[in-house]
Order: structure tokens, then C-alpha cells, then sequence
């Protein structure tokens, strides 16, 4: 296991010739033109195999790695088995679910993203959108409705019987002195906010990289309220030249560091994408005054052009690691990360 100590040595060191931690293996083997596709997703083996082979399928049928990165990314979407992203995602303080996605292409630069979109499954295909039909960027709230519905996506109710109910037990939970009783069973299950994110990321046989970023952002925000997924540079960034990076987790923090953006600039730099990720854990730790101002979590995943993966949090434990699941043509691999904070 990677400790609090030895992340730290590794992390300070910065600019040296520091080591790779060894958990984080190097995936690229070169083929023919150096390349081959690798899908990742910020996910541990649990939505794995589910997550990542529609995505690994478009790749087979020779589609263009934007049709492989939005047919993972909208996996955990349509799937209200899934708390945290798209349809039965984490609802906001009204208990109405809002939702955030990004969509960034390395060969041009082009992106796109939706903010604050509510009734639409599937942001991260309206955030495609946003990037292929429109000369805008950002759309947000209402107007991101509009479009949304004039490219022919249903509106549908978002709040599934389950975050329904988790919504109620919040509301129910926020004060004694409101006129809501605790929940009936008194088991308050809700001590952290949770926030919940998908990354998806791609590297094709051409080199070429994208990535979405999908999220139902912090439960019970403020309406209107979007973090860093549907910003480009803080919880998705591409660049064709360097590698790709991704954020979950507390999203004003990575906002705040640019964080995705940071990342590309390290592996830019020269740093691996592991060095990367774990540099900009440390960066938000040390802009908020030490890991004793630190009670929120963020991870980050990586990937360079030569098909080198790398994912690291803030806090962590054994056993809740932060991981990464990727799959190329060797199969599905998960592998854990690093964190800096060893937490109970
Ligand atoms: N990282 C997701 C959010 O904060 O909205």
C-alpha cells in the first residue's frame, strides 16, 4: 500500500527524478504505429466491465473515439441503479436532480457542456452536442432544456423512487428545529454530502484522445449550483499533444486549481500521469492550509499519449483507494491509486 509518508516523499519531490509508485503500471505497449485504443473510466471493477465495453465495442466496430466515449459515459446515466450520475442521480436541495457533463475532443480543441440540465437522461450526449452544433460552449439551466429538446431527447422525471427517498431523509435530517420529524427508523446514513461523477477517457489506434465527464454534482446543492464538471480545464481536459485528465469529487476545490487543466500541464511538463495527479492532490492540500483544513475528498484520473494511466486522491484508506479501470486489447484491467491523507 502506498502511505501518507511515502506519497508525500514522492509528491514533494517535484521536479526530481522520482520513482513511479509501482502500483500504477505502465499499460502502452507499442504496436504497429506505437498506439492502441485504451478506454478508462474513473471506476473501480464493479461498473468496469459494464461501463467500458460499449465504449471498447464502438472502438471494434471502427467508430470514431467520440462514439466510444459517449457510449460508456452513458452507461451509469440511463442507469438508476446508479446514485450518482443521470437518471436517480444525488437530487439538489429541492429534490429536483440538475445535471453536469463535459465533452472535450484533442484533435481540435472543440468542446462542449451542459450545466444545471434537468428531465434529460443523458447530458453528456447533449454536452457532445453543445460541441458539434453550436459555436457556444457552455449552456446552462433552461437553454440547455431547449436545445436538448430541439435535438429530439425526451424529457423525462429524473427522481427515481430512490434518491427520492434519500432526498427525503436529508431534508428530514437537517435540523431539530424545523417541523420535519427524523426519518421513522432514526438512522441518519447521510454524515457527508455524497457527490458522484463519472470520468470516461480515451486514447484511439491514431493517437488521437477525448473525454466526457458526467455528474449529478453535490447532493443537495443549491439549485443551480454547478461544480467542476462542466468546465472545461477543471473537471475534463484534452490535449492531443500531452494526455487527458479527469476530476471527481468536491468540485469547488478542482474549480478553484483548474484542475484538470493543471494535470495536462504537469504530464506536459514531463511529470507521468500518476506524478501528475498525485502533484495536484498535494496542490489543493497546500492551498487550503494543510491537510488539517482537508475534510473533503477529490481524485484524479490521467492518461498520456503513450497509453500510460495514473489516478490519485486526497484522502484514502486500504481498501477504499482511489481507482481506475481501463480496457484495451490485453482486456479489463482495475488498478488503485494513491492518496496523500490516510483517513479512518
Ligand atoms: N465533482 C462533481 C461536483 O462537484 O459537482
Amino acid at each position: 500500500m502506498i502511505n501518507r509518508r511515502s506519497f508525500i516523499g514522492k509528491v514533494a519531490g517535484l521536479g526530481a527524478a522520482i520513482p513511479l509508485i509501482s502500483t500504477i503500471p505502465s499499460v502502452s505497449k507499442p504496436t504497429q504505429n506505437g498506439k492502441k485504443p485504451i478506454i478508462l473510466c474513473s471506476r473501480g471493477e464493479n461498473w468496469a466491465e459494464k461501463v467500458l465495453t460499449p465504449g471498447w465495442e464502438a472502438f471494434q466496430n471502427g467508430k470514431d473515439i467520440l462514439d466510444a466515449v459517449e457510449a460508456s459515459a452513458r452507461v451509469t446515466e440511463l442507469d438508476p441503479n446508479d446514485a450518482s450520475v443521470g437518471y436517480g442521480g444525488l437530487p439538489n436541495e429541492d429534490g429536483v436532480v440538475q445535471l453536469d457533463a463535459s465533452f472535450m475532443d484533442g484533435r481540435n480543441h472543440n468542446c462542449g457542456s451542459v450545466g444545471a440540465l434537468e428531465n434529460i437522461k443523458t447530458p453528456s450526449s447533449v454536452a457532445r452536442l453543445v460541441m458539434e452544433r453550436t459555436d457556444h460552449i457552455h449552456l446552462v439551466g433552461e437553454g440547455a432544456l431547449r436545445f436538448a429538446k430541439a435535438h429530439g431527447f425526451p424529457e423525462e422525471n429524473l427522481l427515481t423512487d430512490r434518491s427520492r427517498r434519500m432526498w427525503l431523509r436529508w431534508k428530514e435530517n437537517l435540523s431539530d428545529r424545523d417541523d420535519r420529524f427524523p426519518p421513522e427508523d432514526g438512522d441518519y446514513e447521510l454524515e457527508k454530502r455524497p457527490t458522484g461523477t463519472i470520468n470516461i477517457l480515451a486514447l484511439d489506434a491514431n493517437g488521437d484522445l477525448a473525454g466526457c465527464t458526467t455528474t449529478s454534482g453535490l447532493f443537495g446543492k443549491i439549485p443551480g449550483r454547478i461544480g467542476d464538471s462542466p468546465i472545461i480545464g477543471a473537471g475534463l481536459y484534452v490535449d492531443n499533444e500531452v494526455g487527458a485528465a479527469g476530476a471527481t469529487g468536491r468540485g469547488e476545490e478542482i474549480l478553484r486549481t483548474c484542475g484538470s487543466f493543471f494535470v495536462v500541464e504537469q504530464m506536459r511538463a514531463g511529470k507521468s500521469p500518476q506524478e501528475a495527479c498525485e502533484a495536484l492532490c498535494k496542490r489543493i492540500i497546500d492551498i487550503n492550509g494543510g491537510e488539517k483544513n482537508v475534510n473533503f475528498n477529490d481524485r484524479l484520473v490521467a492518461i498520456n499519449k503513450d497509453g500510460e494511466v495514473g489516478c490519485a486522491a486526497i484522502r484514502g484508506r486500504e481498501g477504499r483507494e482511489p481507482s481506475l479501470s481501463f480496457m484495451s486489447e490485453d482486456g479489463i484491467r482495475t488498478i488503485k491509486g494513491t492518496y496523500l491523507i490516510e483517513v479512518s
